[in-house]
């Protein structure tokens, strides 16, 4: 049954527009289809697209579902601009050239889920624009050139649990810019020229899982950033220039799900996610992360999935991922790893997903849990090959067979060089440099053991070298013992004992050391003058003296002498001190009276 109107139409237009819309009409169309959009009466769909509107047509069916006016020229929309549309479910909107919505216009439309406002032009949205649709589920507004978010934009909105809004210029978002959403669950944001994150508007949203940042233009994530959104799950950072984020930054988030995509890290945060222990799916991808150090992860204890395509990795340590018992994916490919051990994971048993391709792979022995877990292995559809082997260049290694490889993929233990006894035998003070050089494939590492064989680290007075060396500065009598060289590969290990006596100094020369310095003692040796001859001598006496006379008189009167010659001999030792250059007489010194020497310091110390 046609309206009289739509007979008009029907009948002007003629035979050319029945074959351009099809079959357009039906007894329940109440309305006649506005040219030049095109009416799907089974779907109840209008589809206005690509029809050079400059305004949304006035005489729309009234039981339009959906109403389709993407790519016009349409550019405002006016008060009650849909009223009679109060069946309609989705309106697309996207792709024109939008620039002002009135206040109301969307008023009557009490079905609409979907609303679409995608890539137009608006730069501000009135209070009040998007009143009256109480049902309303998604709202699309990415791509304008929106500055702010005012106050109370979105109230009414109750339904409302996606908001897209990320490609837009927001410089800022008011504090209650959010109120109102009581069902928001996911929010996608372009924070490109926001100076801060938008913390008070965000909390806000009580009911939010997921928040998605696009181009977030910070380079630190401040501290506290995301509080009160407890029941967040997901959060996603995508191409942003961060650096680093504060060490209070995700407090009090639990989430299941982190990606920091496309940014500038440098280093896994380990402090900011370590209390996410419920954190399932982790994506760090092209950031120029440099390591996965070991053992920083045991706290996720739920970690299932690691992403980190296009980085900077060049070493995943042993140990990175232990604690997480139920790793699942590990997606490394496009980095700089030269090995993957199997010791870096908890247990190979749980891993499903390797993504190992585009590294430049040494094949070793270190590779050949890959072959042998195989089966049980997806390699997302690009296998690892070997960048340093000759045999294997080029090769998917994993297309030998099991028999094949173990000659193929092969290891040689390191072996120390240049195998000699090393025992030194130093003053205190001196500083010593212990050598160490290992050959293997791979190159090994090498590290020192004390005597109390604990492992040295590159820092300290007694340090491991870089280059394999140990170096013992400024050698203390407690320093004395044999240190280990051990050199360690995945084929094995080598290892080297070297040991270490230090001579203890008189206390007299201790002073001389305090007063001359660090840095004047190691060159020249343990200072003795012709004048510190004469307070030795002054001290010999008195040894003699205390042991003769017994009565506590005496001593109390050796010990008032020994007090006098004492801080005269310290006057004669600072006066000499300042005169440079000693050391023919100290050795010679040195060499002579070695014994005595020792001795009478002793004998000193006891006394003071
Ligand atoms: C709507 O019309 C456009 C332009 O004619 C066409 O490309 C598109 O496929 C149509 N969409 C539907 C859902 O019919
Ligand atoms: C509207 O039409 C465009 C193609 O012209 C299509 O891409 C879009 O998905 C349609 N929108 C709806 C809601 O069907
Ligand atoms: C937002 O940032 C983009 C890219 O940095 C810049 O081109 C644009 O001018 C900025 N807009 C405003 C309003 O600051
Ligand atoms: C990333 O950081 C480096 C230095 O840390 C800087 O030179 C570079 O411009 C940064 N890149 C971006 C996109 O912020
Ligand atoms: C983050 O990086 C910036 C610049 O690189 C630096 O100044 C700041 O101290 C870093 N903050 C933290 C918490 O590491
Ligand atoms: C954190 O999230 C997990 C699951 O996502 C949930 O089981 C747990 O109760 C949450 N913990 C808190 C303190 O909300
Ligand atoms: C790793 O990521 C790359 C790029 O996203 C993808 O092509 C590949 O399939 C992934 N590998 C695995 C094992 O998931
Ligand atoms: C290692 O470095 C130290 C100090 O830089 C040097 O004394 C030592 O000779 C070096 N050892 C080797 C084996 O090059
Ligand atoms: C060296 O290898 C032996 C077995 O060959 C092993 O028992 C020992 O723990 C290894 N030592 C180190 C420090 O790796």
């Amino acid at each position: 049954m046609f309206e009289g109107i739509a007979v008009h139409q029907w009948l002007c237009c003629g035979a050319l527009f029945l074959l351009a819309a099809g079959v357009a009409f039906s007894s329940e169309t109440r309305r006649s289809c506005p040219q030049p959009c095109r009416c799907n009466t089974v779907l109840q769909e209008v589809n206005c697209s690509d029809g050079q509107l400059t305004t949304v047509p006035n005489i729309l069916p009234q039981n339009t579902k959906i109403l389709n006016l993407t790519h016009n020229k349409i550019k405002s929309l006016v008060q009650q601009q849909f009223q009679t549309l109060t069946k309609l479910l989705h309106l697309d909107l996207n792709d024109n050239i939008m620039v002002l919505i009135e206040v109301e216009a969307f008023i009557g439309l009490q079905s609409l889920i979907t609303l679409r406002l995608a890539r137009n032009h608006l730069k501000i949205i009135h209070v009040g624009a998007f009143d009256g649709l109480p049902k309303l589920k998604l709202l699309d507004i990415s791509r304008n050139e929106i500055l702010v978010f005012l106050d109370f934009t979105f109230r009414d909105l109750t339904a409302l649990q996606f908001i897209i809004a990320a490609d837009n210029d927001v410089v800022f978002i008011s504090r209650r810019a959010f109120t109102g959403l009581t069902s928001l669950q996911e929010l996608h944001l372009d924070g490109c020229n926001l100076t801060a994150v938008p913390t008070e508007a965000l909390t806000q949203l009580g009911e939010l899982r997921s928040l998605h940042f696009h181009r977030l233009g910070l380079t630190t994530l401040p501290n506290y950033a995301f509080r009160q959104l407890e029941h967040l799950k997901e959060l996603v950072i995508s191409q942003c220039c961060l650096e680093n984020l504060s060490g209070n930054s995700l407090f009090g988030l639990n989430l299941t799900s982190l990606t920091i995509r496309n940014c500038n890290l440098s280093a896994v945060p380990y402090t900011p996610l370590h209390h996410l222990v419920y954190l399932v799916f982790l994506d760090l991808s092209f950031n120029p992360i440099t390591f996965i150090y070991g053992n920083l992860f045991g706290e996720l204890l739920r970690l299932q999935e690691l992403h980190l395509v296009g980085g900077s990795l060049l070493r995943i340590d042993i140990g990175a991922f232990r604690g997480l018992a139920h790793f699942r994916l590990l997606n490394v490919s496009r980095n700089l790893l030269t090995t993957l051990e199997v010791g870096a994971f908890h247990s190979v048993d749980t891993l499903r997903n390797l993504g190992l391709d585009n590294n430049p792979l040494a094949c070793d022995c270190r590779l050949l849990w890959v072959v042998r877990r195989q089966p049980y292995l997806e390699f997302g559809g690009y296998p690892p090959t070997c960048r340093t082997s000759v045999q294997l260049q080029g090769w998917y290694f994993l297309d030998f067979t099991e028999a094949e490889l173990p000659g193929l993929l092969t290891c040689r233990q390191p072996r120390i060089l240049n195998r000699k006894p090393q025992e030194v035998r130093v003053d205190q003070g001196h500083t010593v440099v212990f050598e160490c050089n290992a050959e293997g494939d791979p190159v090994p590492s090498v590290t020192w053991i004390s005597p109390q064989l604990k492992p040295l680290s590159p820092i300290g007075r007694i340090r491991a070298l870089s280059n394999g060396s140990l170096e013992v500065r400024y050698a203390q009598p407690m320093d004395r013992g044999a240190y280990f060289c051990v050199a360690s590969n995945a084929a094995g290990n080598d290892s080297m004992p070297v040991s270490l006596h230090v001579r203890a100094f008189p206390a007299s020369s201790k002073k001389n050391l305090r007063l001359k310095g660090w840095f004047v003692f190691p060159s020249a040796s343990p200072g003795v003058s012709g004048d510190q001859h004469i307070s030795f001598d002054v001290k010999t006496l008195l040894v003699a003296a205390t042991i003769g006379f017994l009565s506590f008189f005496s001593s109390v009167s050796v010990c008032f002498i020994f007090m006098l010659f004492w801080s005269k001999s310290k006057g004669q030792i600072k006066h000499t001190a300042t005169i440079a250059y000693v050391p023919r007489s100290a050795e010679s010194s040195n060499n002579g009276g070695k014994g005595n020497y020792m001795e009478t310091s002793r004998f000193t110390m006891k006394l003071i």
